[in-house]
């Protein structure tokens, strides 16, 4: 049975954690299945949407209050080129499933390292302009991976605030030394260079985001180069929603601002723009082959399937191939900017992720049920994720969104908006 520490309808995580964390296990996980149901009866939940069609511009879900299938206009999904049901990566996909089977059965480096992932991490390594890449089984492991295999207990890792989970997660497993700087400032940069330059006795790591994954905003990324060099760091750059999106070749933020040689080591994923799952690590030859033996989530997990390895192959064809692809997703992203500034953007959109900031009196869960229960599929960015005042809307575009679905989005925030049972 659920103790009295359980919360009301209106109550956010942060107080379920302070209420609950001295509790014992059982008692925990009840009282925060209490506070779900709760958020849940009260229609303050979009998490978790069955979706039982193909992932597209529209995806039909399975609508459990009104138990049927129901379609939806999804602004929430990464697939930003379309490429999940595009007919040559499927066709591609299913003969290499045909042809090598459905799975490796163990590590890359063990027993897992088909021809296709030798094939794969030659062309990511082209990509990124680098002598050599390594493919992990997701973004997140590479991240992982990355900062806790290559640093050490003497070096420093400078990093933007607002920097991945993964990242995050991979600084606590290392035991360097790390300073934030303020998300995006160049002054604080060196600022904080200057601090792990003063007391450092290994190497300094700069770690920054090609595009950021909540705001959409780019790194000033040519105007960090030349402070990083000043200080001797080593540049890391996470390209995950910029690869296939930002340049003109799409291949990512450095080609945006001519630096791709000037970046160490790139960190990317396969579940954004690829629309499938894992993630890559390109750099040095050196680097590649130190990290195949130090980056745990790389020793430690299964090689990614042929089929994955083939449809981010086939990807890579579609994006050289297709650049009508990416030519419509920034004609989709101007035509966002021009109908959404009114509503006001948590910084400036730069990117295939929009971010709209909500008003600070809105009920963002009700808001996105109510957007959701009207055919509009996006995600809520909610405290205490980000404080009470940044609370946002994430919109994702994708090159197959039509100016209707846009145009549709608009009116319904419009409606959300000037509601005034969604102000608390
Ligand atoms: C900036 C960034 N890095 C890494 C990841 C992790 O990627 P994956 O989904 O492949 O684990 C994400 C995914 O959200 C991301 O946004």
């Amino acid at each position: 049975m659920a103790t009295t520490t359980s919360l009301k309808p209106t109550s956010n995580l942060n107080n379920f954690l302070r209420n609950n964390y001295l509790q014992p296990l059982q008692t925990r996980v009840e009282n925060f299945h209490e506070f779900v149901q709760d958020l849940s009866q009260n229609n303050q939940i979009t998490y978790q949407r069955t979706i039982l069609s193909e992932s597209n511009r529209m995806v039909t879900i399975w609508d459990n209050e009104a138990q049927k299938a129901r379609k939806m206009l999804m602004f929430a999904s990464n697939n930003y080129l379309g490429l999940s049901t595009h007919p040559y990566v499927k066709e591609k996909t299913l003969a290499a499933a045909q042809k090598y089977g459905i799975g490796m059965g163990g590590p890359p480096l063990l027993n897992g390292f088909s021809k296709l992932m030798a094939e794969l991490e030659e062309r990511l390594a082209a990509l990124k302009h680098c002598e050599s890449a390594m493919v992990f089984s997701s973004g997140y492991n590479a991240n992982l991976g990355l900062i806790s295999g290559i640093t050490q207990r003497r070096d420093y890792v400078v990093y933007d605030e607002l920097c991945h989970a993964s990242f995050y997660d991979g600084l606590n497993l290392s035991k360097a030394k790390s300073l934030s700087f303020k998300h995006n400032s160049l002054i604080d940069l060196e600022e904080k260079l200057k601090k792990a330059k003063n007391s450092c006795l290994g190497e300094i790591f700069v770690a920054t985001e090609g595009v950021f994954s909540m705001d959409g905003d780019l790194p000033p990324l040519d105007q960090m180069v030349p402070i990083v060099k000043k200080y001797g760091a080593i540049l890391v750059l996470d390209d995950a929603h910029s690869t296939g999106v930002i340049g003109k070749n799409g291949t990512g933020t450095a080609e945006h601002f001519h630096v791709e040689k000037d970046i160490d080591i790139t960190v990317g994923t396969f579940s954004k723009s690829f629309a499938v799952a894992g993630g890559f690590v390109a750099a040095s030859k050196e680097i590649i082959n130190y990290l195949r033996y130090f980056a745990r989530s790389y020793m430690f997990s299964a090689a990614l399937p042929p089929m994955v390895l083939a449809a981010v192959l086939a990807g890579l064809e579609v994006m050289e191939n297709e650049p009508e692809l990416r030519k419509n997703l920034r004609n989709n992203i101007q035509y966002a900017i021009s109908k959404l500034e009114k509503f006001g953007f948590a910084s400036l959109p730069q990117s295939a992720v929009i971010a709209l900031k909500a008003p600070t009196d809105m009920n963002i869960r009700k808001a996105n049920f109510t957007l959701s229960q009207r055919g509009v599929f996006l995600n809520a960015v909610e405290y205490p994720a980000v404080s009470i005042s940044e609370q946002r809307f994430r919109i994702s575009l994708m090159a197959q969104h039509t100016k209707e679905d846009i145009d549709k989005l608009c009116t319904e925030l419009e409606s959300i908006w000037s509601d005034p049972t969604l102000r608390q």
